[in-house]
């Protein structure tokens, strides 16, 4: 087990999955990822969670992101279960669940919290980067289900400090303005920022959302 942080190289691996053998980094391409895991198969939250990413695909490939599901829970078990999800949230499961029996990658990804769930994984999510660099990580426990859209939201303010320079302030959504980050000098701001900039206080620079219309 290590302690992965922001900025770490994602650990490779490879599992049995749903959709066959994954290797994680070659699964990722150059694209972004999400690994998210939940305690286990045939449990109520975790039905939900993984309908509404069934449903969000869209919005995942939108951005560049695939999406994979891990419990310890083996093959047959998540086959079954898949069922189950598609029949009770109105879905078809379109991303691969991995069947993590050995424990191999919840331990690479510090994903079994003794002292909070005695059997199966917590609910961690890691967002990767192109780079194979873990971005963000959330562990939320077994009995709260996690908001989707919070996890579309952080991809979405990743995504504008990757590819256009800004930082999103408290609560802000899509469309909103954006923060210049503090690399970029107030001179070099209109050239880079078209749409025009506000300077509030010189260490805060705001800016419309650059890639929104
Ligand atoms: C659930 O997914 O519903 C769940 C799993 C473990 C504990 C509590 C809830």
């Amino acid at each position: 087990m290590q302690t992965l942080r922001l900025g770490d190289v994602a650990p490779n691996f490879t599992a049995q999955s749903t959709e066959g053998e994954i290797n994680f980094h070659q699964w990722l391409g150059d694209g972004w990822g999400v690994l998210f895991s939940h305690p286990a198969d045939y449990t109520p939250v975790c039905t939900t969670e993984l309908g509404t990413v069934a449903k969000y695909k869209a919005e995942f490939d939108k951005r560049n992101v695939k999406v994979v599901a891990l419990s310890v829970d083996g093959l047959e078990s998540h086959r079954g279960w898949v069922q189950d999800i598609n029949e009770t949230q109105n879905t078809t499961v379109n991303f691969p669940i991995i069947a993590d029996e050995d424990r191999k990658v919840a331990q690479l990804y510090d994903m079994l919290h003794p002292n909070s769930d005695e059997k199966g994984t917590v609910r961690s999510v890691f967002v990767i980067g192109p780079d194979k660099k873990i971005k963000l990580t959330i562990t939320y426990p077994a009995s709260t289900g996690r908001n989707f859209d919070e996890l579309l939201r952080v991809i979405d303010s990743l995504q504008l400090t990757a590819y256009h320079k800004v930082a999103t302030p408290a609560n802000w959504n899509n469309g909103e303005d954006c923060v210049v980050v503090p690399a970029v000098a107030t001179e070099d701001i209109p050239a880079l920022f078209p749409k025009g900039f506000k300077e509030i206080k010189p260490y805060l620079r705001t800016t419309p959302q650059p890639n929104w219309n």
